[in-house]
């Protein structure tokens, strides 16, 4: 199974694809002193909700880069009222941008992109300009487990806040998924992939979406929800 198309059924009927709220997202115009003329590159973008809300009411010059194909053609739907938006079907493996280049640099739920957390920081306030600001959600450690074995666990919000900081941005603003929210996103991803296996039951990949979609829900029953949160970290990078 590809895994792009995976998460093409388990996302199709969502936009923002993580897990926090419209509203939330919306405060971004706010702390990210969104205008006209701002330049703005969004990492992993997939179907780019947020940057298109900016580009309907501002002038913006917006990229955004995705290997989803499917993400992207919704993306690329309907030309924003007033910005412009460009968007580049590709990995961030290999991309680089010149060094101080865009006014908000945005990966929201892909940092896995570019590294690790402190490797993403360090891509993302390198493409900064001075004075702009670097906008980073990922999942965090709420809670660490008694015993542990396995998978590297994400930062606590202290720790990942300290990493951009030490990469040279001021955290100025913090946005936080609740437990509803995830369960909510978590929820979406189960039901659409049970939902798009009743509807498709002879395709080549259905034992297999079903398997990872069990899988997935597994995991954030016994891992997320008790232990991780997801949070959005927005940086300042120095004059
Ligand atoms: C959790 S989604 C977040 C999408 C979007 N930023 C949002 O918040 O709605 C992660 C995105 O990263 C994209 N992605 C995964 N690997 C990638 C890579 N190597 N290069 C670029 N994008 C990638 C996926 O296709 C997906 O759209």
């Amino acid at each position: 199974m590809d895994p792009l198309n995976y998460w093409a059924i388990a996302e199709r009927d969502i936009e923002i694809q993580n897990p926090v709220t419209d509203r939330k997202l919306r405060l971004l115009d706010n702390y990210c002193d969104i205008r006209d003329g701002l330049s703005v590159l969004d990492i992993g973008c997939g179907k780019a909700w947020l940057m298109r809300q900016w580009a309907e009411k501002f002038a913006i010059e917006g990229v955004g880069i995705d290997v989803n194909a499917r993400f992207l053609e919704v993306a690329r739907r309907k030309s924003p009222a007033r910005g412009r938006l460009t968007f580049h079907n590709r990995s961030m493996s290999g991309f680089s941008v010149a060094p101080q280049s865009y006014d908000v640099v945005m990966c929201l739920g892909a940092t896995f992109t570019l590294g690790d957390f402190p490797q993403a920081l360090d891509w993302m306030v390198k493409a900064a300009k001075p004075g702009g600001r670097v906008v980073v959600g990922d999942l965090t450690l709420r809670h660490a487990p008694v015993v542990h074995r396995g998978e590297i666990l994400p930062l606590d919000t202290i720790s990942m806040m300290n990493v951009v900081e030490r990469h040279g941005a001021e955290v100025s603003a913090t946005i936080s998924a609740s437990e509803a929210d995830f369960e909510r996103y978590a929820s979406h991803h189960r039901h659409a992939t049970l939902t798009w296996g009743r509807e498709n039951p002879g395709h080549p990949d259905h034992a297999e979406v079903l398997k990872k979609s069990r899988a997935d829900w597994v995991h954030y029953q016994r891992h997320i929800r008790p232990m991780l949160g997801w949070t959005i970290f927005v940086g300042r990078t120095a004059d």
